[in-house]
């Protein structure tokens, strides 16, 4: 899979000018190289050194196993966007969802519990809750703009949870953002 996700381009218009980005769980930098071209500059964190290693150059690339070992950003690390896709591990949710910086963005994509039927992941370890990441959202104090849960036809049936969230910035308390307009 080397095309972006619809539901990142969907909400490319948010992303911000010059964001600074982490990419969490990489792989091989689908997301990564999409930051890139809007502009961003990317921080791609992942186990897999060989994924990493073909990164474009531009990119802060941090090999770590965010599983079993220590969180590799400093504490107080904010990102103007976090994106996270077709990766799960719950412990770290809140701590992802926390490094969104007043003013960005979390876009976040991962199988959800139901996907069982269609083949893998099946573990429930791996499969979202119905509202899980909307419940995430609200515990980290981001504004939800979209959330969807459901069976995705592509690239393969698979039942996935999506969320497009915000942190305001200071001074927007509503945190309104721009819809995008589904026709002219
Ligand atoms: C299914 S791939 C998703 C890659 C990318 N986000 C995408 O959507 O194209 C899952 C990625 O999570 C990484 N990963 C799994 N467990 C990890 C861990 N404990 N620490 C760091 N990365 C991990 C794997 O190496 C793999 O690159």
């Amino acid at each position: 899979m080397s095309e972006a996700s619809p539901w990142l381009e969907r909400w490319a218009h948010l992303l911000p000018a010059n964001a600074r980005s982490l990419d969490l769980a990489c792989g091989h930098g689908r997301h990564t190289r999409w930051l890139l071209a809007h502009g961003a500059t990317v921080t791609a964190i992942d186990r897999d050194a060989a994924a990493l290693a073909s990164l474009p150059a531009a990119v802060r690339r941090i090999e770590a196993d965010i599983e079993n070992g220590p969180w590799p950003l400093p504490d107080d690390s904010r990102f103007d966007a976090v994106i996270v896709t077709n990766y799960l591990h719950r412990p770290l949710l809140l701590r992802i969802a926390k490094s969104v910086a007043p003013g960005g963005i979390l876009l976040y994509e991962t199988f959800a519990q139901g996907n069982e039927r269609f083949g893998k992941p099946s573990n429930p370890a791996f499969l979202l809750a119905p509202g899980e990441l909307l419940t995430l959202a609200d515990a980290a104090g981001l504004r939800v703009v979209a959330y969807e849960d459901g069976v995705a036809a592509l690239p393969r049936e698979a039942c996935v949870q999506r969320l497009c969230a915000v942190r305001p910035a200071p001074g927007e308390a509503a945190g309104h953002v721009a819809l995008y307009e589904l026709r002219a």
